[in-house]
């Protein structure tokens, strides 16, 4: 699956590489020969690990906040790959859920995504080779109750991968844009979610994981960053001019039934 010898020498930029998913991309496309520029929110964990990652330099910005995305966005003229993957959950009730919070989480994980991708398409075309991996979800194909603003975004982020590619394809074929689509992730973001759950569905938070979180997996097992992380390296080889525009899923059979 993994075709590293197309990185060596490409320059990578991914969101929310302070943690989670987004670290695991990281230090998987470093280890494969990319150079990577890795950001987040500021006083996270991001200077730290970046230490960590040889030849990474890294890029401390709120994607919700339209003056700081302009720094990342600078940074991205000269990536070969974007890597949209910031990301952040809320779990209530429509009713209840406010409205600020909606707007927070549509602008990192939605708009953020298109701001960088249209600073990163010139380069692109230029040099004629480009991916857009956008870290979507299973819930961008299908909804859960109590999550409006994410899943709302993921769709967003599945329309926006599509119309990425069909614009990118009449440019330069290897130019391309992909979306992942994995069910749950062994990251801070499940870990913090647990509680929440709990207190929407009046289930105990032992048993979340198994009774909300895996209940529709076929297998029932979170799927690691390193999974994902292989994933995106194969969306960076020859044969993925195949698969642009398409929403690769990684839902452990979620969808299947
Ligand atoms: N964990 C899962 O189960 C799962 C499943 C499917 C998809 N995803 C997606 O994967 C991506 C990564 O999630 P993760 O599970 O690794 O979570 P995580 O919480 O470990 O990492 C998300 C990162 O995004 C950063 N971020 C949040 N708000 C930001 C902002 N305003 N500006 C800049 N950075 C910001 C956070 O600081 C954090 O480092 C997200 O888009 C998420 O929706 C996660």
């Amino acid at each position: 699956m993994n075709q590293p010898e197309v990185l060596l020498g490409k320059r990578v930029l991914v969101t929310g590489a302070a943690s989670g998913i987004g670290l695991a991309i990281a230090q998987a496309f470093s280890n494969n020969g990319a150079q990577v520029v890795m950001t987040d929110l500021p006083g996270t964990a991001l200077e730290h690990n970046s230490n960590e990652i040889p030849g990474s330099s890294y890029i401390g910005a709120d994607l919700s906040d339209h003056n700081e995305i302009t720094k990342v966005a600078d940074a991205c003229q000269d990536v070969d790959i974007l890597v949209n993957n910031a990301g952040l959950q809320y779990v209530s009730t429509i009713e209840e859920f406010p409205e600020e919070r909606f707007d927070t989480i549509l602008s990192v994980m939605l708009r953020a995504p298109f701001v960088l991708t249209k600073a990163a398409l010139p380069g692109m075309y230029q040099r004629r080779w480009g991916r857009i991996i956008n870290i979507a979800s299973v819930h961008g194909l299908v909804a859960s109750p109590f999550k409006a603003a994410y899943v709302s975004a993921k769709h967003g982020l599945l329309g926006l991968t599509k119309t990425i590619a069909l614009e990118a394809a009449q440019r330069c074929p290897d130019v391309t844009a992909h979306a992942i689509c994995p069910s749950y992730v062994s990251t801070p973001l499940v870990e913090h979610q647990i509680e929440a759950q709990a207190q929407a569905t009046g289930i105990e938070p032992t048993k979340v994981l198994d009774d909300v979180l895996l209940v529709r997996n076929a297998v029932k097992r979170l799927i690691t960053p390193a999974d994902v992380a292989e994933a995106a390296l194969f969306l960076c080889g020859g044969a993925a001019w195949t698969m642009t525009g398409s929403a690769l899923s990684m839902d452990a059979g979620w969808l299947a039934h």
